[in-house]
């Protein structure tokens, strides 16, 4: 009902942008877009005229009537207050000292972070049975809660998105099946409720989308595959006989498989641009979208709250009750790449499974070493293949690292035919160094690890036979080539399914890490799920590599990402919505990370990358464990007036912030909180120059009725709890606690000296070098235990 205006009003501004290009070709090119955020709607409801509203302040901006025209490319109006244009810089100037106006920002991209992972989660034994005990049961399997995915869009007819057994839409259901090229209302069934597509934003910056030269539709359905893979990893249903050429066979299944799916399509070739973003999410809130799962984000140089459409999209729809799921960023294994590290989205990284897919190299000299693929085809068995590196195999026009590394057009096919190729991993996708050494005539790929891979092997379903190895490994490789020269030798041998893999899980090397670099108080990312080699549903637009010379067609695919480990979490959280509908999103982040995991399948700290120890840096909180997190035991509790005093404490005070959650009579408080006491389940200290207190309050949901405190401290820091034990008498019941911070010398026990007072808490963080530099902070646990329910918060400090 509501979405008719809406769509008439969409098609017409479209027209008015296509008028407007060819009317203000000078104007134009000087132009770019941005995003006008006015907060929220001042009264509960919507003002009837805000498009008028929105279209008089761009009036006002640019000028004239005139030359407002088709400038307009969204008109936020559901929940979130704003617009987006096209415009000048001083226009954009202006516009950011007009009433009502909070920030004026670009309108940039952002990028996409590219099973048996349920069992391995504990939801369901290997035999298939479900216990009492787990959370699919005691949630129905997330039973009519609605998850909507911020991605590439969905492939419908894939039978993940069946609605065999499912009963009508819920009423509460606002949103809308948006047509398109191939995509039409049938597309959309009691499964996959809704779907949407933007894509203003996206032209705005790069022009007309291209479909005969991308293959792209301009409708919800997806051609590159991702958001067909995250929607089925989140609310997937069961599908039996799913496998990849064999590999991996088994069911597919999603978090929440009674969930019901909305499709919001942001992400386009190139990017996922803000304006679109913004508007996904005033759509989505709107619409009725309890969990929001977005695989996608920025890197470093991150930008600040009121120019990010991610933050203050989420925020708005946290403040309307529902739970954001955010990837971290596969930028690892970087320091401080965290990205999409606001305090109320769940911030997710990415690590193993139990599962792999063995395949060796055997070397002409006997031995073998063994990496992983999914490539389907094999070697001929009967014989050894010539083994030779790439960098000695490249056309003379190409230099020695471009050779090695296989990029396009450096392989002399003379070198290169019939024979097993080396190249090294780095810059060209590893997918695409497959393409090029089959191209040249290559009979197979041995993809070596540099060491700033390490032991990460990512299962890759390879165009020829082969398989990658460790940067250890690969040393082994390369000294046997150099030794044997034109008489190396080598056989690739066919992947195997291996379940049960110890130690498990470890983190992925390329899960982006702490500490974080815009806000280094709060503590990113918040948990860890499985990221790596999950299989899930893949649209049938396009080959399971990225390339365009691949023409195999699947309906599932295994891929690696932080953006695969997001939807699992976004599942957990929709059974978690399903089995407590009036928990606040903080409270469901709080029991998963309370209950996360800090342990692999051996019972052994995680281990990183490299096989060290892995931190919180790495993990957050720890490894997502659904069926405990149904049962928490305590909540870190927060409201969207807390996070609202926590913008106020970056030190961002304008009286336009009064309308930033809709309520007329606030802004910040003249004594607004420190940062460090938001409620968060976590503890970050990057300055601590003497004692430092810090408050939390608990919020009792079982067990009990007595919790004490168990101290971990980080090493030269002192810790203590305040009071150490408290007894709750009623359910949802909330006790504060205080926990002091306080640097100890080297040898000291037990006793502190004497520093200097307590700093004021300062406005907007100053984050400095030492600050990012992971070395210089220590990590510890604060755990509250009934005896039976461990409820666990990180602890780090810089002493
Ligand atoms: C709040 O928004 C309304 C319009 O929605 C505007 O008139 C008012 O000036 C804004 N308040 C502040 C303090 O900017
Ligand atoms: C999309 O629709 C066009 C026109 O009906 C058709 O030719 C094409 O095969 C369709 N593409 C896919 C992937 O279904
Ligand atoms: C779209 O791409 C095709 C193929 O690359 C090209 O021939 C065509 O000119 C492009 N169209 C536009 C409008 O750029
Ligand atoms: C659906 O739309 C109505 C009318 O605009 C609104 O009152 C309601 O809150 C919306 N539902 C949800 C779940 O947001
Ligand atoms: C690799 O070597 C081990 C012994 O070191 C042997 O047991 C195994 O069969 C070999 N694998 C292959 C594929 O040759
Ligand atoms: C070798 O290949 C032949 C035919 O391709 C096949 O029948 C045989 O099973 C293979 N042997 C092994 C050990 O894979
Ligand atoms: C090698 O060639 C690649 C592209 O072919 C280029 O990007 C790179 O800068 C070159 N490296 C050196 C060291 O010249
Ligand atoms: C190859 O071996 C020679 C000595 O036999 C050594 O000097 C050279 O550094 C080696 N090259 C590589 C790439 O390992
Ligand atoms: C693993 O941790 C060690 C020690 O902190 C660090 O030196 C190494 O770079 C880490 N490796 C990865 C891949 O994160
Ligand atoms: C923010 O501004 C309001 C009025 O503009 C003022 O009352 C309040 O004290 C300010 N808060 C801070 C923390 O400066
Ligand atoms: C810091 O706090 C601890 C614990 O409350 C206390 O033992 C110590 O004396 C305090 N030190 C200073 C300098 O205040
Ligand atoms: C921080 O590190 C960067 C790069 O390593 C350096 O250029 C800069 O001077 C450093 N700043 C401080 C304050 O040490």
């Amino acid at each position: 009902m509501a979405d008719k205006p809406l769509r008439f009003y969409l098609a017409l501004l479209s027209s008015f942008l296509l008028v407007n290009s060819a009317m203000y070709p000078v104007s134009v090119a000087s132009a770019s877009s941005y995003i006008v955020y006015m907060g929220s709607h001042a009264h509960e409801e919507v003002p009837s005229g805000i498009d008028a509203y929105h279209q008089e302040l761009l009036v006002r901006a640019v000028g004239r009537q005139e030359d407002a025209e088709g400038r307009l490319l969204y008109s936020y109006k559901n929940v979130i207050n704003g617009f987006s244009a096209v415009l000048d810089p001083h226009h954009a100037d202006r516009l950011s000292d007009m009433p009502g106006v909070v920030a004026v920002f670009p309108n940039r991209a952002h990028r996409l972070h590219t099973t048996r992972s349920w069992e391995f989660l504990d939801l369901e034994h290997s035999s298939g049975a479900r216990s009492p005990r787990s959370l699919w049961t005691k949630a129905n399997l997330g039973e009519d809660v609605i998850v909507g995915m911020f991605d590439t869009g969905v492939w419908p007819e894939a039978e993940s998105f069946d609605d065999d057994g499912f009963g009508p839409i819920p009423s509460r259901w606002n949103g809308t099946c948006q047509t398109g090229m191939n995509f039409t209302t049938a597309n959309c069934n009691r499964k996959l409720i809704g779907a949407r597509y933007f894509l203003k934003g996206y032209e705005a910056v790069n022009g007309k989308l291209n479909v005969s030269s991308t293959g792209e539709f301009v409708s919800p359905r997806d051609k590159e595959g991702h958001g067909t893979h995250t929607s089925s990893t989140a609310v997937g249903n069961f599908v039996k006989g799913a496998s990849i050429f064999g590999f991996a066979e088994g069911m597919a299944k999603g978090g929440a498989p009674r969930a019901r799916l909305a499709v919001y399509k942001v992400c386009w070739p190139g990017g996922c641009y803000d304006a679109d973003i913004l508007a996904a999410f005033d759509a989505a809130i709107h619409d009725g979208v309890d969990i929001f799962s977005l695989s996608l984000g920025s890197g470093p140089p991150l930008s600040n709250f009121f120019s990010d459409a991610i933050a203050i999209g989420s925020f708005h729809a946290v403040s309307a009750g529902r739970v954001v799921v955010c990837s971290a960023g596969n930028d690892g294994p970087t320091p401080a790449s965290v990205g999409n590290v606001a305090p109320w989205i769940i911030t997710v990284a990415a690590s193993s499974m139990d599962r792999s897919f063995p395949s060796s190299v055997v070397l002409g000299d006997g031995s073998n070493y063994t990496g992983a693929s999914l490539s389907e085809t094999r070697l001929a068995n009967d014989s050894m293949y010539p083994l030779v590196y790439a960098g000695d195999a490249r056309l003379s026009s190409a230099n020695e690292s471009a050779g090695a590394m296989c990029f396009p057009g450096t392989l002399d096919p003379t070198k290169v035919k019939g024979k097993i190729v080396a190249c090294l991993r780095g810059v060209t996708p590893r997918v695409d160094k497959g393409s090029v050494v089959k191209e040249a005539g290559g009979a197979g790929l041995v993809l070596l690890n540099q060491p700033s891979d390490a032991d990460e092997i990512i299962s890759d379903p390879h165009i020829l036979p082969a398989t990658q190895l460790s940067a250890s490994q690969a040393q082994y490789v390369l000294k046997y080539i150099n030794q044997s020269r034109s008489s190396a030798t080598a056989f690739v041998t066919f992947p195997k399914t291996l379940l049960g893999a110890k130690f498990a899980p470890q983190m992925a090397s390329f899960s982006s890490q702490g500490p974080n670099s815009l806000y280094p108080d709060i503590l990113k990312p918040d948990v860890t799920a499985p990221g790596l080699n999950i299989l899930a549903a893949w649209t049938e637009a396009s080959a399971p590599t990225a390339d365009a010379d691949d023409h195999r067609r699947v309906k599932f695919n295994v891929i690696s990402g932080t953006s695969m480990s997001c939807p699992h979490v976004a599942g957990v959280a929709a059974l978690l919505r399903a089995l407590y509908p009036t928990w606040s999103p903080a409270a469901i982040k709080s029991a998963m990370m309370t209950t996360a995991t800090h342990h692999d399948n051996g019972m052994q700290p995680i281990l990183n990358g490299s096989m060290e120890e892995a931190t919180p840096f790495n993990y957050g909180a720890g490894h997502v464990n659904p069926n405990a997190a149904a049962d928490p035991g305590l909540l870190y509790d927060a409201s969207a007036n807390d996070y609202f005093l926590f913008i106020c404490g970056l030190g961002y005070n304008r009286s336009a912030l009064t309308n930033l959650t809709g309520s007329t009579d606030k802004g910040c408080p003249s004594d607004v909180p420190s940062l460090l006491d938001l409620n968060y389940p976590s503890f970050s200290l990057s300055k601590l120059t003497g004692n430092r207190t810090v408050s939390r309050t608990l919020t009792y949901v079982g067990g009990g009725p007595t919790y004490r405190a168990v101290l971990r401290p980080p090493r030269a820091v002192g810790v203590e709890v305040v009071p150490s034990q408290l007894s709750f008498t009623k359910l949802g019941e909330k006790q504060t606690f205080h926990i002091t911070f306080w640097p100890r010398r080297r040898h000291e026990k037990g006793t502190a000296s004497s520093f200097q007072a307590v700093p004021p808490p300062t406005g907007s963080p100053v984050v400095d070098n030492d600050t990012l530099t992971p070395s210089s902070w220590n990590f510890g646990y604060l755990t509250w235990t009934d005896g039976t329910h461990l409820v666990s918060s990180p602890i780090a400090v810089i002493p």
